[in-house]
């Protein structure tokens, strides 16, 4: 970090971006001030989560069949409340809701914005004081502004995200986004309830030695990610050794460590029972923000075969293999495949 980088924060870096990017205009600040707010937000449940009654199940499943953590749903309905509100966001598309919300009439008028989300990832964490996670996306919509929003103004590639990001609450919360000019990351300091620098043009190493996966599906993956595992698992070259694993089960959680630390992240397809799945992660609120990020921090994202940012989506939950982080583990998972 450059001198006059220390102690900015993160308005007053959106600020300057905007400066040097005038086609951003000032309607990326107040979005940018919603996205960190709710981050503050759902922050301060996640660390009161012990004694507020929001651990456990909400006693509900979403659209993927897939049980409800309570902190879900409130991380959700934060969201809902703010971003909808801007003004500028025409509609949201979040892992908790089976269809698309659009803003009221009132606040869509001149909204040219739609966002996917994921509000609470990892959240089978919450209970067990691990680190969970926000990431979102932000795209131009398609249909024209005044009208109602559609699906296909979210079925659009990764390519043509405008920004992406996640917040995470680990030890410390932190907000990480690009908008395609460099990763940035600031630390929230609860003492001023302000996100701070910390990270500025964040980069992944070219090549890392950390893995992380579900070792335990193992069993069902294709020969060619079984031989991947194998391959980290054997001694290298470069330091006679095995890779590390690391894996805590909050992607938003294991991307971070592998950004800072470098390696990859992979989640392969599955066959169960005969049948091949598409993997768990969703593509357009998991997979394409962080791979925006990945990219912008010198890293690559991959579906195995295909990048990311290159997949045009069918369906708003799609899902998606991912292979994520330092581009020569990332690249090897490809040849591997290809077995
Ligand atoms: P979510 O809590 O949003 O449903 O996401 C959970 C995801 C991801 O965060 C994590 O890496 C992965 O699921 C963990 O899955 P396994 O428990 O199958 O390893
Ligand atoms: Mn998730
Ligand atoms: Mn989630």
């Amino acid at each position: 970090m450059v001198a006059e980088e220390i102690g900015t924060t993160l308005s007053q870096h959106i600020i300057r971006t905007q400066d040097k990017f005038p086609q951003a205009s000032g309607r990326f600040t107040r979005v940018f001030n919603e996205l960190a707010t709710c981050g503050k937000i759902i922050s301060s449940y996640v660390r009161r989560a012990g004694i507020v009654e929001i651990t456990g199940k909400q006693g509900t499943t979403n659209i993927q069949g897939e049980e409800q953590a309570k902190l879900d749903v409130i991380a959700h309905n934060i969201f809902m409340n703010r971003i909808l509100k801007t003004g500028l966001i025409a509609a949201v598309s979040s892992e908790e809701s089976d269809e698309i919300i659009e803003a009221k009439e009132e606040f869509s008028r001149n909204a040219s914005y739609v966002i996917s989300t994921d509000p609470l990832d990892g959240s089978s964490n919450i209970d067990v004081n691990v680190s969970v996670g926000t990431i979102f996306s932000l795209m131009k919509r398609k249909t024209p502004i005044g009208e109602r929003c559609t699906k296909e103004d979210f079925l659009q590639p990764g390519t043509a995200q405008v920004a992406a990001g996640y917040i995470l609450y680990g030890s410390s919360t932190i907000f990480t986004y690009t908008s395609g000019h460099g990763v940035y990351c600031f630390t929230l300091d609860p003492t001023v309830g302000e996100y701070i620098l910390s990270h500025s043009k964040m980069k992944i190493a070219e090549a890392g030695n950390i893995y992380s996966v579900n070792e335990g599906n193992r069993k069902y993956w294709d020969k060619g990610d079984q031989q991947l595992l194998d391959y980290f698992q054997g001694n290298h070259a470069d330091n006679d050794k095995p890779y590390t694993g690391r894996y805590i089960g909050s992607l938003v959680a294991d991307f971070h460590r592998n950004i800072l630390k470098s390696g990859i992240y992979l989640y392969p397809r599955a066959t169960k029972n005969g049948k091949k799945d598409s993997g768990k992660l969703r593509l357009l609120y998991e997979a394409s923000p962080l791979a925006f990020i990945a990219e912008q921090a010198g890293g690559l994202a991959t579906d195995g075969a295909t990048r990311i940012l290159d997949i045009v989506p069918t369906e708003i939950h799609q899902r998606v293999p991912l292979y994520i982080g330092s581009k020569r583990e990332v690249e090897l998972a490809g040849k591997f495949g290809q077995e």
